[in-house]
């Protein structure tokens, strides 16, 4: 048996092969943030994904939100983790982030039939 490292088995639009590569659009987070940002000023940053089923046979399960921060010793910070309960909620959230830094945010959610996809989005702090 293979033991792959947990990362090699995270999606990503860029990377996706096989398979995989039909279930980008659908299952890629899309993170909604400012390019810029002032330090330690709250900004907003939106995780949506989808369009993508949501019923309990197959739907995105949770969400969780890093922060890659330049300069730090130990990378990611969490900024947040949220679980859905389909049919009732929607993968979809809103974070007010205060960052001191420049850095990438990383998304990372989980779908039950198609397992862990990950999207990225820099922002820079001034
Ligand atoms: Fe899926």
């Amino acid at each position: 048996m293979e033991m792959k490292d947990l990362g090699s088995l995270i999606n990503t639009y860029d990377t996706a092969a096989g398979e995989a590569v039909g279930k980008r659009e659908s299952h890629t987070p899309k993170i909604e943030a400012p390019a810029t940002a002032k330090a330690d000023e709250a900004v907003t940053v939106k995780v949506t994904v989808g369009p993508h089923p949501n019923t309990p046979e197959h739907s995105i399960r949770w969400l969780a939100v890093f922060f890659y921060e330049d300069g730090r010793a130990f990378n990611p910070v969490t900024l947040a983790k949220v679980s859905f309960n389909a049919p009732t909620t929607e993968p979809e959230i809103t974070l007010k982030v205060k960052l001191a830094r420049s850095g990438v945010i990383h998304a990372l959610e989980y779908c039950n039939l198609h397992g862990l996809w990950s999207g990225k989005k820099e922002i820079t702090v001034k």
